[in-house]
């Protein structure tokens, strides 16, 4: 718990908050950088390309936004015990918000496919790991029965608290460009992010604090073998790289459709290839470590300029979810690991090339 009230729902507080509510547990979350990407502009053809880096947030992920919220009111309420499902992010986040508060905190997580940094943060924050032989959907579907039986709340994307919180990233994008981005990329997996950014530019709009008005074109990216809304029907066993977005069966998908459509967007597929290409080319252009899901919409970003779809002077902000050290195995895959050699200088200075 920090010593001021929760840094992130206070400033917001006249878009989020109840009449009189209080926010006792925070980890300084929000308040991340939108860095305006130069480098990785010039490469996409963008001349106002910026990333909203998440990767700064408490434990590392845009989850913390929505976990503050979900949290305080969990405790507010009485609740004993929180409860989720998770391909990793959202654990980590519950575990440490739960720990802040004194709640246990109980994990439904599928079996193998959870990052090792991720499956280390809700480890060493003390959850309760269960882990089921079966994928996100099934562990989600389990939840939310427990979560009708009343022991625990369930702090997953269908409790509204969570979307709530997670529309601070469009006031943040909105107050740091002094106006509305033209277009707004991310990663779609249980499609509740994409959902509260455009609830959020709709909330900021209507409240008058969206300099010159507007709103974004949404843009949504899944990835190819995980792609449900974009095939229009629910994938039974989704698989991609990006295991953070690995879900065939989205919660929040009606809302996920309703904010392509109302904002004139798009949802689209892109492959593991493209998505590791541009997590490889963001962090190497801009020095931004991102893990492989976030780097979905820039990689759906790169390939709507090439063929017309963005042009050059558009602002364009692409949210990269998560940071990179949750998933380093997915990184050594791609790069090979070091195999040591004698420790003398001219066997270094050969390696070197020098
Ligand atoms: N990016 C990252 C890094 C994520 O962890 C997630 C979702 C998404 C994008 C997609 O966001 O689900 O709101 O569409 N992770 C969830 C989890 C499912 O359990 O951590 P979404």
């Amino acid at each position: 718990m920090t010593d001021h009230p929760a840094p992130l729902l206070e400033r917001y507080r006249a878009l989020i908050a109840r009449d009189d509510e209080t926010f006792p547990i925070s980890l300084g979350e929000g308040g991340t950088p939108l860095i305006h990407a130069v480098r990785l502009g010039a490469e996409l053809g963008l001349d106002n390309l910026y990333l909203k880096f998440e990767g700064t947030n408490p434990t590392g992920s845009f989850k913390d936004r929505g976990m503050v919220l979900a949290v305080n009111r969990a405790v507010a309420a009485g609740a004993r015990a929180v409860v989720c499902a998770s391909t990793g992010n959202t654990s980590a986040s519950a575990a440490a918000y739960a720990a802040a508060a004194g709640l246990p905190c109980h994990v439904i997580l599928p079996a193998g496919k959870v990052a090792r940094g991720k499956l280390a943060q809700a480890l060493a924050a003390g959850a309760r790991l269960i882990m089921v032989d079966g994928n996100f959907d099934a562990a989600l579907n389990a939840v939310r029965r427990l979560g009708e039986d009343g022991l625990a709340v369930v702090v997953n994307s269908v409790n509204p608290d969570r979307l709530a919180g997670q529309q601070t990233g469009a006031f943040e994008v909105v107050d740091a460009l002094g106006r509305s981005p033209d277009a707004l990329a991310l990663p779609v997996g249980n499609a509740g992010n994409i959902s509260a950014y455009w609830q959020g530019f709709n909330a900021y709009l209507d409240a008058d604090r969206t300099p010159g008005g507007g709103l974004p074109r949404m843009l949504g990216f899944q990835a190819e073998g995980a792609a449900p809304i974009v095939r229009g029907e629910a994938v039974e066993e989704p698989e991609t790289v990006a295991t953070a977005i690995r879900i065939g069966n989205p919660a929040s998908w009606e809302l996920a459709v309703a904010a392509r459509d109302r904002s004139g967007g798009l949802i689209e597929a892109v492959s593991d290839d493209e998505i590791l290409d541009a997590q490889r080319i963001i962090v190497r252009l801009e020095g931004v470590f991102c893990e492989p899901a976030s780097a979905a919409g820039v990689a759906g970003v790169r390939r709507l300029v090439a063929d017309g779809r963005l042009e050059r002077q558009m602002t364009v902000v692409c949210v990269l979810t998560g940071h990179g050290l949750k998933d380093p195995d997915a990184v050594q895959a791609e790069e090979g690991s070091l195999t040591p050699i004698a420790p003398e200088l001219d066997a270094i200075r050969r390696e070197m090339g020098l």
